[in-house]
């Protein structure tokens, strides 16, 4: 199908955001071990990324890895981060040739040595590229992002380096860990479950919720096109009335 039929390219989301859910569900249903499903999700990761280039969307975040994903059983967790170790090595010289550069929020140096210093490797080597940031969401929290932003704020007023009085929201924004990126126009979430997970809870203040039922590694290029084309069908009000966004 040529994505240009389906898809309006003057109503593209910049960002969009995801929520990878489903790869346990979905290797247990074919009896196999949970991380047969999270190799798995490593081709639909690489798929959307492609699919993102072909069309031109910016921007994508992709939750990865969550603070409360530590307590997931010992063997799985090691297994993740072999496996996002692994995925970087492999990935990073095409990622790389196709001008995709590499950024992470959440706590990083949290992770695993090799997982670390992978990443940032990656992320040097792709810092000036210009055709799609990919962000990685690993060992992420977004209220510990927000907190650790409040904890900023009060120490640069304690420094009287600023005037907490005169803080607006987009200066609120840049000491978040996402400063510089845009916020997500739509976010999706595979998998049927319909909750954030304590993801971007500030980002996504105004962001088009899609969830579908689709396990992750089933999630290619079809679905991503027809979340996105269901994002255009969409009225974004921004607390306007219908009929201030039609006369805009
Ligand atoms: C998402 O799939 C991947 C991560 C959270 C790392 P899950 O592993 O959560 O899969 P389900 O939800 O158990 O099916
Ligand atoms: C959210 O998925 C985290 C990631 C996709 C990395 P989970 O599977 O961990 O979320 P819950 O526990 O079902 O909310
Ligand atoms: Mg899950």
């Amino acid at each position: 199908m040529d994505y240009k039929d389906i898809i309006d390219l003057q109503n593209l989301p910049k960002h969009i955001a995801f929520i990878m859910d489903g790869n346990g569900r979905w290797a247990k249903n074919q009896g196999q071990h949970r991380l047969f499903g999270h190799a798995a999700g490593v081709e639909s990761v690489k798929e959307v990324i492609k699919t993102a280039r072909e069309i031109g969307v910016s921007y994508l975040t992709m939750y990865a890895f969550s603070t409360e994903n530590w307590s997931r059983p010992s063997e799985e967790v090691e297994g993740l981060m072999n496996l996002l170790v692994e995925a970087i090595t492999n990935e990073v010289d095409e990622m790389h040739q196709n001008g995709v550069r590499l950024l992470t929020i959440g706590n990083i140096k949290g992770l695993p040595g090799k997982c670390y210093e992978s990443l940032l490797e990656a992320m040097e080597r792709t810092k000036n590229n210009k055709n799609l940031t990919l962000v990685l969401a690993l060992n992420y929290s977004a209220r510990q992002e927000i907190l650790e932003a409040a904890k900023k704020l009060t120490e640069l007023a304690q420094k009287q380096e600023l005037d907490v009085t005169q803080v607006k929201e987009e200066d609120f924004a840049q000491l978040l860990q996402t400063k510089d990126i845009p916020d997500p126009e739509l976010l999706i979430r595979t998998s049927g479950e319909c909750r954030i997970s304590n993801f971007l809870l500030w980002q996504l203040s105004y962001t088009e919720l899609y969830f579908t039922e689709i396990h992750w590694p089933d999630f290619r290029r079809e679905a991503l096109l027809e979340a996105i084309c269901a994002y255009q069908k969409r009225e974004r009000r921004f607390g306007m009335v219908s009929e201030q966004i039609q006369k805009a």
